[in-house]
């Protein structure tokens, strides 16, 4: 009886839960910064607050040490007066211009407790990049009446620490800030202590009551980027690229942006409330100083002022002019400073900067790349078969099909329900047969069900999350009520990343991959539909100190598990709906629930490029929208637009009218087909870009401004983006439009994508669109591999020969690269792979190898030739020579685009046959 209640119970909220999925955003079931004290404590701070001078600077093991306390702090003080104790300040500078700040208590003070520093984000080999200080210059700078101590950055750059009143900077040699904390005073660190006796610690939200044992321990302090016209980053919002003001006279938003991970159902299109994951990185970019970024390495929920002119008259304080700088507050619940300054000066400095903290994308295998086809759900093995082969129908290529949570034994993630999914091993086969893959989900809420061997398991050991009175942390997610995986703790990862050998996870095959979702953590009845705040993890960590890296874990983990179920020989494939600093490491990220809409699919875009900037190079939103059904006008640009995502997946929600590309009639077919089909021909170059963001942390996709930091009109462009430096690429963002405004940057010149024909940078240009395509232009000066075949899969066209598209400049001249390797193993770490650099000029187009000499023994060859080079301006010429070879092969003269509207200026030479391996030379004749 008292099951059947449960049930139903459960039911019952389950169906309310979906229920309001049907309407938008709840406002209230979220906190705002005035019900959030330590966020509303901080903003009500006033400028030169801080009151904070240095002390007792010195050099240790080669970093700068010093006290920061209260300027009075020797001073006598009333009785009842707590005694403020001293905080510890280390400053250490490490290679290519990156300064490092933390700031904590004191440990040998005997603090309440240890603030919970964030591991494992930090790349262990960062630490070989220190740079020994040896000593500090100590001066009286800029009418100052204090000192500061001066450390070598760079060549170029010196860290500051001021003394009196407290600021830390890094400056050009002897010159202008770069980046500075605490100018206008706003820093607060709230020490942990004693509970007196009137003191109520607990906070309350609708119906939960946060216990708060450790009282305040907040964070507080301001950056300003100097030289800067705007600044990006922090994700995850959505919202344009170039963040906008929180204060001041006249804002948009009013809301810090927030960095909360939540799962928020139907997350608007323009707003600073917090989503799935949190990076608290911020760059600026702007025509004085250039790019420069700064990140703070902490987990607790973070939010984050733009302050915008005139911000400071509502202190009541007028600072002096914040011409060409950008102030921000940045306020955290809890943790420590550790904070890392980005000198730049070129966005692909700070990009590598950034990525020498925290990483690069893992290598990712080929077929990751081409495009996923998803639904919540495909409901059993006929249903696979049947998605699959329509594909093939249809002529449209695909790699990977998804299961949702259905797929599974009443959401015991790793289960099948057998009688939906009777054979999944032989499913599995037939679409390994086609080169194809499959995705399964598994989130982190474990089914409190005795009978499932993961519960039974987890609950043995110890490892799950405890809530704050000790017991196993009990919330509601899709199964009913689950339990989480502490993943914090490198034993309990382990333990789960076990559970993917294909002995664990019966069913499984070496062509299935994982999809973690859910990993805010989702809690249903939780508050803000979170786990608490004071629920405990390992090491008596409070969930509240590291709850925005709690997703990031659990993707490590998951990540981890592929690696040891291939014995570390393939590469994983794990995608996250949450993330964090580092999550490039794990695997791809996409933007969770959005909605079919021309908003939605318009904020798509700085969605991808934010992600990208801030290190998470492999990204992308639910092409046609996950709640809705999409227009077929909206589901055919969206695929257009998503076929240059780096992550490229159709997915939707499982009350929304089922949206295979052939379900729209025969023209809209074709156009999706061709929008796929154009990813598929352009992969060569997509794979040769996921390695440069493996090796260099260059994202696949960048803003305009990372290719063109020269160029003020794109510094707020998040309409279009570039695909590697070669290609841009805009969307159609309303309906029937049948122009669009395209702005082509820099002082060279663009070639259209389909016809050929160019246009002139440095113009806004007012473009016919039609129904075909969206605007692609490849950049002049740049050479693009392809393979061109039509094939049903990625795996399929591994021995497909290429095309090269030259796109040549005012002099005549090209060049570009193409990264192959075995598209799976680690291989590629011990030098097999190809890199090879196609340089034109002086009427020659040369391939040599760039590849450094293999340092193991693996080797990679491939016998792959070049089928076509189109010569993109270039007209006249009618044979080539092939030089070492010494054969002659014809060229065409060609428009490339098959309905004859294309520029005259196009030559095609056929079948040069030169294999990619060899180093070569083809004159024009
Ligand atoms: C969440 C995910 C969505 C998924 C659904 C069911 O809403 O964001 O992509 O389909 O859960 O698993």
């Amino acid at each position: 009886m008292a099951s059947t209640t449960r049930t139903a119970a459960l039911l019952l909220l389950l169906l309310l839960l979906q229920q309001s999925s049907v309407f938008s955003w709840k406002k209230e079931e979220f906190r705002n910064c005035n019900q959030t004290p330590f966020c509303k404590r901080a903003r009500s701070r006033k400028p030169g607050s801080s009151n904070l001078v240095v002390t007792d600077v010195s050099i240790n093991d080669g970093d700068l040490t010093a006290k920061l306390q209260p300027k009075n702090a020797g001073e006598a003080k009333e009785e009842q007066d707590e005694v403020v104790k001293p905080l510890i300040l280390k400053l250490s500078a490490y290679q290519d211009g990156i300064l490092r700040l933390k700031i904590d208590e004191d440990p040998s003070l005997d603090p309440p407790k240890k603030r919970f520093e964030v591991p494992d984000v930090v790349l262990p080999l960062f630490d070989e990049k220190k740079l020994w200080l040896q000593r500090v210059s100590t001066e009286v700078l800029d009418g100052d009446s204090a000192p500061s101590s001066i450390v070598y950055l760079s060549e170029a750059y010196e860290g500051v620490v001021r003394h009196d009143p407290f600021e830390v900077y890094v400056r050009k040699k002897g010159g202008d800030r770069v980046l500075s904390l605490n100018s206008h005073g706003l820093f607060d660190f709230e020490q942990l202590r004693k509970k007196k006796e009137d003191e109520d610690w607990e906070e309350r939200f609708r119906s939960h009551t946060d216990t708060r044992p450790y009282g305040p321990q907040s964070i507080s302090f301001d950056v300003s980027f100097y030289g800067a016209n705007f600044v990006y980053g922090i994700p995850e919002h959505a919202t344009s690229l170039a963040l906008k003001a929180t204060r001041g006279p006249g804002v948009e938003f009013s809301e810090p942006y927030r960095l909360f991970n939540l799962d928020v159902f139907e997350y608007l299109h323009d707003s600073p409330f917090g989503i799935y994951g949190s990076i608290p990185y911020m760059l600026s970019h702007g025509k004085a100083h250039g790019t420069s970024g700064f990140f703070w390495l902490n987990a607790a929920e973070m939010q984050i002022d733009v302050l915008g002119t005139g911000w400071d008259s509502e202190s009541g304080i007028v600072l002096p002019s914040s011409q060409g700088r950008i102030d921000t507050l940045w306020m955290s619940e809890a943790g420590i400073v550790d904070a890392f300054f980005f000198v730049g000066p070129g966005p692909k400095d700070v990009m590598r900067q950034y990525a020498s903290v925290t990483g690069t994308l893992a290598m990712q295998q080929f077929f990751a790349t081409g495009y996923h086809q998803c639904r919540w759900n495909y409901r059993d093995e006929e249903d696979v078969e049947q998605v699959d082969s329509k594909f093939d129908e249809f002529d449209i290529p695909y790699d990977v099909i998804w299961l949702d949570i259905e797929h599974t034994d009443g959401k015991r993630y790793l289960t099948w329900d057998r009688a939906a999914f009777p054979h999944p091993e032989e499913m599995q086969n037939k679409l390994a047969a086609k080169g194809r893959h499959m995705v399964t989900i598994a989130d982190p809420h474990i089914k409190r069900d005795e009978s499932f061997y993961l519960h039974k398991e987890a609950t043995q050991k110890g490892f799950y999350v405890k809530d704050a009175t000790g017991k196993d942390f009990d919330g509601w997610c899709w199964p009913g009520a689950s339990s989480y995986p502490d993943t914090l703790n490198p034993e309990i990862r382990s333990w789960w990343a076990e559970k993917f050998s294909f002995k664990n996870y019966v069913g499984s095959t070496p062509i299935l991959y994982i999809w973690n979702d859910m990993n805010e953590p989702s809690v249903f009845n939780g508050p803000e539909l979170t786990m608490p705040r004071d629920a405990l993890h390992y090491g008596g960590v409070e969930h509240r100190e590291l709850h925005n890296a709690y997703g990031y874990y659990f993707h490590m983990a998951t990540s981890d598990g592929l690696l040891k179920r291939a014995d570390g020989k393939d590469r994983p494939f794990v995608l996250s709906r949450s993330f964090f600093a580092g999550s490039q490491r794990n695997g791809a990220v996409w933007t969770g629930d959005n909605t079919a809409d021309w908003d939605q699919f318009r904020v798509s875009v700085p969605m991808v490029l934010t992600l990208s900037l801030t290190g998470i190079s492999f990204s992308g939103a639910d092409v046609g929208g996950f709640f809705g059904n999409p227009e077929p006008e909206l589901l055919v640009r969206w695929y257009q637009l998503g076929a240059y995502y780096p992550f490229f997946r159709g997915h939707a929600h499982h009350d929304t009218k089922r949206r295979e590309p052939w379900l729209f009639g025969e023209r809209n077919t074709e156009l999706i087909r061709e929008a796929i089909h154009i990813r598929y021909t352009l992969l060569p170059y997509f794979y040769t870009l996921f390695r440069q963001a493996n090796t260099s942390g260059i994202p696949v996709v960048r803003p305009l401004w990372m290719e063109f930091p020269e160029d003020e009109a794109t510094f707020n462009n998040d309409e279009a983006f570039m695909v590697g430096n070669s290609l841009l690429v805009q969307g159609i963002y309303t309906e029937n439009a049948k122009h669009a405004s395209v702005y082509l940057p820099g002082g060279q010149s663009w070639y259209d994508l389909r016809t050929g024909i160019t246009y002139k940078g440095g113009v806004t240009h007012n473009l016919e669109v039609s129904e075909e395509s969206i605007p692609a232009f490849q950049k002049a000066g740049t050479i693009i591999p392809r393979k061109d075949r039509s094939r049903r899969s990625s795996t399929q066209m591994v021995n497909d020969p290429y095309t090269l598209v030259i796109a040549l400049n005012g002099s005549l001249a090209a060049e570009g690269e193409l990264y192959v390797d075995d598209g799976k193993s680690f291989s590629f770490e011990q030098g097999a792979y190809m890199h090879r650099r196609f340089v034109f000029s002086d009427g020659k187009l040369t391939s040599s190898n760039i590849a450094p000499p293999a340092s193991g023994k693996a080797l990679f060859t491939s016998e792959c030739v070049i089928e076509r080079i189109i010569i993109l301006g270039l007209s006249g010429a009618k044979s080539a020579l092939v030089e070492s070879a010494n054969y002659r092969v014809d060229i065409e003269s060609g428009p490339l685009n098959l309905r004859g509207r294309g520029s005259s200026a196009v030559l095609t030479i056929r079948k040069p046959n030169v294999r990619i391996k060899d180093d070569w030379t083809i004159k024009i004749l």
